[in-house]
Protein backbone atom coordinates (compact mmCIF):
# COMPACT_ATOMS: atom_id res chain seq x y z
CA UNK A 1 0.00 0.00 0.00
CA UNK A 2 1.36 3.63 -0.93
CA UNK A 3 3.07 5.40 2.34
CA UNK A 4 2.07 9.15 2.91
CA UNK A 5 5.46 10.70 4.10
CA UNK A 6 5.95 14.71 5.29
CA UNK A 7 9.59 15.82 5.03
CA UNK A 8 10.35 18.75 7.00
CA UNK A 9 13.69 20.41 5.11
CA UNK A 10 11.69 18.93 1.87
CA UNK A 11 14.44 20.74 -0.53
CA UNK A 12 17.58 19.40 1.32
CA UNK A 13 20.02 17.14 -0.74
CA UNK A 14 19.02 13.58 1.51
CA UNK A 15 15.57 14.83 1.21
CA UNK A 16 15.62 15.17 -2.52
CA UNK A 17 16.83 11.99 -2.42
CA UNK A 18 14.20 10.40 -0.40
CA UNK A 19 11.43 11.78 -1.76
CA UNK A 20 12.54 10.77 -5.72
CA UNK A 21 12.57 7.14 -4.00
CA UNK A 22 9.36 7.40 -2.69
CA UNK A 23 7.29 8.62 -5.37
CA UNK A 24 9.29 6.73 -8.06
CA UNK A 25 7.19 3.63 -6.39
CA UNK A 26 4.11 5.34 -5.63
CA UNK A 27 4.54 6.88 -2.26
CA UNK A 28 3.25 10.25 -1.67
CA UNK A 29 5.70 12.60 -0.09
CA UNK A 30 4.93 16.28 1.09
CA UNK A 31 7.66 18.63 1.42
CA UNK A 32 8.04 21.31 4.26
CA UNK A 33 10.26 23.80 2.10
CA UNK A 34 10.98 27.60 3.93
CA UNK A 35 10.73 29.18 -0.34
CA UNK A 36 8.16 29.68 -3.08
CA UNK A 37 11.27 28.63 -5.14
CA UNK A 38 12.27 25.53 -3.96
CA UNK A 39 8.42 24.01 -5.60
CA UNK A 40 8.92 23.50 -8.99
CA UNK A 41 11.92 21.24 -7.65
CA UNK A 42 9.86 19.27 -5.44
CA UNK A 43 7.51 18.73 -8.63
CA UNK A 44 10.16 17.83 -10.41
CA UNK A 45 10.66 15.27 -8.17
CA UNK A 46 7.64 13.87 -7.80
CA UNK A 47 6.65 16.02 -4.25
CA UNK A 48 3.74 17.95 -3.29
CA UNK A 49 5.00 20.96 -1.22
CA UNK A 50 4.17 23.41 1.32
CA UNK A 51 6.00 26.08 2.01
CA UNK A 52 6.29 26.55 5.74
CA UNK A 53 9.49 28.16 8.02
CA UNK A 54 10.16 25.72 10.72
CA UNK A 55 11.60 28.17 13.14
CA UNK A 56 7.75 29.92 12.70
CA UNK A 57 5.13 27.53 11.99
CA UNK A 58 3.20 26.82 15.35
CA UNK A 59 2.25 23.57 16.17
CA UNK A 60 -0.87 23.56 15.02
CA UNK A 61 0.20 24.51 11.37
CA UNK A 62 2.41 21.93 11.15
CA UNK A 63 0.01 19.18 12.34
CA UNK A 64 -2.53 20.53 10.06
CA UNK A 65 -0.17 19.13 7.10
CA UNK A 66 1.39 15.97 9.10
CA UNK A 67 -2.48 14.39 9.44
CA UNK A 68 -2.33 13.05 6.11
CA UNK A 69 1.19 11.04 6.92
CA UNK A 70 2.08 7.55 7.96
CA UNK A 71 5.27 9.14 8.90
CA UNK A 72 7.74 12.11 9.15
CA UNK A 73 11.13 12.81 8.38
CA UNK A 74 13.10 15.54 9.90
CA UNK A 75 16.16 15.85 7.43
CA UNK A 76 16.40 19.94 7.47
CA UNK A 77 19.34 21.18 8.82
CA UNK A 78 21.40 25.01 9.25
CA UNK A 79 23.33 25.84 5.97
CA UNK A 80 26.76 26.00 7.45
CA UNK A 81 27.41 29.41 6.88
CA UNK A 82 25.22 29.87 9.65
CA UNK A 83 26.20 31.05 12.66
CA UNK A 84 26.66 28.64 15.59
CA UNK A 85 23.39 30.37 17.54
CA UNK A 86 21.23 29.68 14.33
CA UNK A 87 22.52 26.23 14.10
CA UNK A 88 21.04 25.91 17.48
CA UNK A 89 17.74 27.19 16.04
CA UNK A 90 16.84 25.46 13.13
CA UNK A 91 18.30 22.17 14.88
CA UNK A 92 16.78 22.10 18.03
CA UNK A 93 13.12 24.02 18.67
CA UNK A 94 12.46 23.60 14.71
CA UNK A 95 12.62 19.78 15.53
CA UNK A 96 10.82 19.39 18.77
CA UNK A 97 7.81 21.71 17.54
CA UNK A 98 7.57 19.00 14.52
CA UNK A 99 7.55 16.06 17.13
CA UNK A 100 5.16 17.79 18.88
CA UNK A 101 2.81 18.49 15.38
CA UNK A 102 3.48 14.67 14.36
CA UNK A 103 2.25 13.82 18.28
CA UNK A 104 -1.24 16.05 18.07
CA UNK A 105 -1.51 14.68 14.59
CA UNK A 106 -1.59 10.94 16.16
CA UNK A 107 1.31 9.93 13.58
CA UNK A 108 4.15 7.93 15.21
CA UNK A 109 7.22 7.13 13.07
CA UNK A 110 9.53 10.13 13.03
CA UNK A 111 12.81 9.76 11.32
CA UNK A 112 15.57 12.53 12.73
CA UNK A 113 18.12 13.04 10.78
CA UNK A 114 21.16 13.11 13.55
CA UNK A 115 25.19 13.43 13.06
CA UNK A 116 27.08 10.66 14.13
CA UNK A 117 29.62 12.39 16.99
CA UNK A 118 26.93 13.39 18.75
CA UNK A 119 27.24 11.72 22.28
CA UNK A 120 30.50 13.84 22.51
CA UNK A 121 28.68 16.14 24.08
CA UNK A 122 26.33 14.32 25.82
CA UNK A 123 26.25 15.52 30.01
CA UNK A 124 27.72 18.62 29.41
CA UNK A 125 30.93 17.01 27.82
CA UNK A 126 32.81 19.07 25.72
CA UNK A 127 34.78 17.68 23.35
CA UNK A 128 38.65 18.44 22.69
CA UNK A 129 39.16 20.38 19.61
CA UNK A 130 35.61 21.27 18.45
CA UNK A 131 35.19 24.46 17.25
CA UNK A 132 31.76 27.27 18.19
CA UNK A 133 29.96 26.15 15.67
CA UNK A 134 30.43 22.68 15.51
CA UNK A 135 30.34 22.33 19.33
CA UNK A 136 26.36 24.37 19.07
CA UNK A 137 25.73 22.27 15.75
CA UNK A 138 26.53 18.90 18.32
CA UNK A 139 24.58 20.18 21.32
CA UNK A 140 21.80 21.34 19.00
CA UNK A 141 21.20 17.57 18.02
CA UNK A 142 21.80 15.77 21.40
CA UNK A 143 19.60 18.22 22.71
CA UNK A 144 17.26 17.52 19.67
CA UNK A 145 17.56 13.70 20.51
CA UNK A 146 16.93 13.66 23.76
CA UNK A 147 14.16 16.40 23.69
CA UNK A 148 11.83 13.78 20.75
CA UNK A 149 13.10 10.70 22.84
CA UNK A 150 11.35 12.50 25.45
CA UNK A 151 7.88 12.58 23.32
CA UNK A 152 6.73 8.52 23.80
CA UNK A 153 3.84 9.81 21.71
CA UNK A 154 5.79 9.54 19.07
CA UNK A 155 8.30 6.64 17.66
CA UNK A 156 11.90 8.13 16.92
CA UNK A 157 14.21 6.80 15.05
CA UNK A 158 17.21 8.54 15.14
CA UNK A 159 20.06 8.33 11.79
CA UNK A 160 23.14 9.74 12.41
CA UNK A 161 25.14 9.40 9.40
CA UNK A 162 28.93 9.82 9.04
CA UNK A 163 30.46 13.04 6.63
CA UNK A 164 28.11 13.39 4.50
CA UNK A 165 29.33 13.15 0.57
CA UNK A 166 27.35 13.81 -3.11
CA UNK A 167 29.42 10.39 -4.27
CA UNK A 168 26.90 8.19 -6.10
CA UNK A 169 25.35 5.69 -3.38
CA UNK A 170 26.89 2.01 -3.51
CA UNK A 171 23.66 0.63 -1.84
CA UNK A 172 25.70 -0.63 0.87
CA UNK A 173 26.43 0.41 4.58
CA UNK A 174 27.65 -0.52 7.81
CA UNK A 175 24.61 0.62 10.29
CA UNK A 176 24.49 -0.07 13.99
CA UNK A 177 24.31 1.39 17.39
CA UNK A 178 28.01 2.05 17.29
CA UNK A 179 30.42 2.26 13.94
CA UNK A 180 33.33 3.54 12.88
CA UNK A 181 33.79 7.28 11.64
CA UNK A 182 33.78 7.47 7.93
CA UNK A 183 32.03 9.15 4.93
CA UNK A 184 28.60 7.84 3.53
CA UNK A 185 26.89 9.21 0.52
CA UNK A 186 24.02 11.51 0.37
CA UNK A 187 22.12 8.77 -1.69
CA UNK A 188 22.85 5.53 0.51
CA UNK A 189 21.47 8.11 3.64
CA UNK A 190 18.25 8.75 1.86
CA UNK A 191 17.60 4.70 0.62
CA UNK A 192 18.51 3.83 4.10
CA UNK A 193 15.54 6.08 5.48
CA UNK A 194 13.54 4.27 2.39
CA UNK A 195 14.10 0.67 4.47
CA UNK A 196 13.33 1.87 7.94
CA UNK A 197 10.50 3.34 6.67
CA UNK A 198 9.49 -0.01 5.52
CA UNK A 199 10.56 -1.89 8.18
CA UNK A 200 10.18 0.78 11.29
CA UNK A 201 12.61 -0.03 14.65
CA UNK A 202 11.21 2.10 17.04
CA UNK A 203 13.91 3.88 19.43
CA UNK A 204 16.77 2.90 16.94
CA UNK A 205 19.69 4.96 17.40
CA UNK A 206 21.75 4.28 14.23
CA UNK A 207 25.07 5.51 13.17
CA UNK A 208 25.64 5.19 9.42
CA UNK A 209 29.13 4.88 6.92
CA UNK A 210 29.52 3.63 3.76
CA UNK A 211 29.95 -0.30 3.86
CA UNK A 212 29.53 -3.40 2.32
CA UNK A 213 26.43 -4.48 3.44
CA UNK A 214 23.12 -4.26 1.27
CA UNK A 215 21.32 -1.43 2.97
CA UNK A 216 17.52 -3.33 2.88
CA UNK A 217 19.85 -6.50 4.68
CA UNK A 218 21.85 -4.26 6.91
CA UNK A 219 17.78 -2.73 8.63
CA UNK A 220 16.54 -6.64 8.65
CA UNK A 221 19.49 -7.32 10.79
CA UNK A 222 18.80 -4.62 13.22
CA UNK A 223 18.18 -5.89 16.61
N1 LIG B 1 26.68 17.65 6.10
C1 LIG B 1 27.03 16.57 6.79
O1 LIG B 1 28.13 16.02 6.61
C2 LIG B 1 26.08 15.98 7.79
C3 LIG B 1 26.52 14.94 8.58
C4 LIG B 1 25.62 14.33 9.45
C5 LIG B 1 24.31 14.79 9.51
N2 LIG B 1 23.89 15.84 8.75
C6 LIG B 1 22.48 16.22 8.85
O2 LIG B 1 21.77 15.54 7.82
C7 LIG B 1 20.59 16.27 7.47
C8 LIG B 1 20.49 16.38 5.96
O3 LIG B 1 21.66 16.93 5.43
P1 LIG B 1 21.66 17.57 3.95
O4 LIG B 1 23.07 17.65 3.53
O5 LIG B 1 20.64 16.88 3.12
O6 LIG B 1 21.14 19.04 4.31
P2 LIG B 1 20.96 20.28 3.31
O7 LIG B 1 21.14 19.87 1.90
O8 LIG B 1 21.80 21.39 3.85
O9 LIG B 1 19.43 20.63 3.47
C9 LIG B 1 18.93 21.14 4.64
C10 LIG B 1 17.56 21.71 4.28
O10 LIG B 1 16.97 22.18 5.48
C11 LIG B 1 16.20 23.31 5.11
N3 LIG B 1 15.92 24.18 6.24
C12 LIG B 1 16.82 24.78 7.07
N4 LIG B 1 16.17 25.54 7.94
C13 LIG B 1 14.84 25.45 7.63
C14 LIG B 1 13.67 26.04 8.17
N5 LIG B 1 13.73 26.88 9.19
N6 LIG B 1 12.46 25.72 7.62
C15 LIG B 1 12.38 24.86 6.57
N7 LIG B 1 13.45 24.27 6.02
C16 LIG B 1 14.67 24.58 6.54
C17 LIG B 1 17.10 24.04 4.13
O11 LIG B 1 16.28 24.93 3.40
P3 LIG B 1 16.90 26.04 2.41
O12 LIG B 1 17.17 25.27 1.15
O13 LIG B 1 15.80 27.04 2.31
O14 LIG B 1 18.14 26.56 3.09
C18 LIG B 1 17.64 22.88 3.30
O15 LIG B 1 16.83 22.63 2.16
C19 LIG B 1 20.68 17.59 8.22
O16 LIG B 1 19.87 17.51 9.38
C20 LIG B 1 22.15 17.68 8.61
O17 LIG B 1 22.32 18.44 9.78
C21 LIG B 1 24.75 16.44 7.89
Amino acid sequence: MAMHVVVAGGHGRVARRLGRLLTARGDSVIGIVRSSQHETDLSADGMESVVMDLDRTPVDELASVIVVADAVVFAAGAPPENTAQRKGVVDRAASLRLADAAAAASVRPFLLMSAMGVEAVADGRFPPGADAAYLEYLRAKWATEEGVRARPAVDMMVVRPGRLTDEPGSGRVTVGRRVSEGTVSRDDVAALLVALLDHPRPGAVLEVVSGTTPINEAVADLR
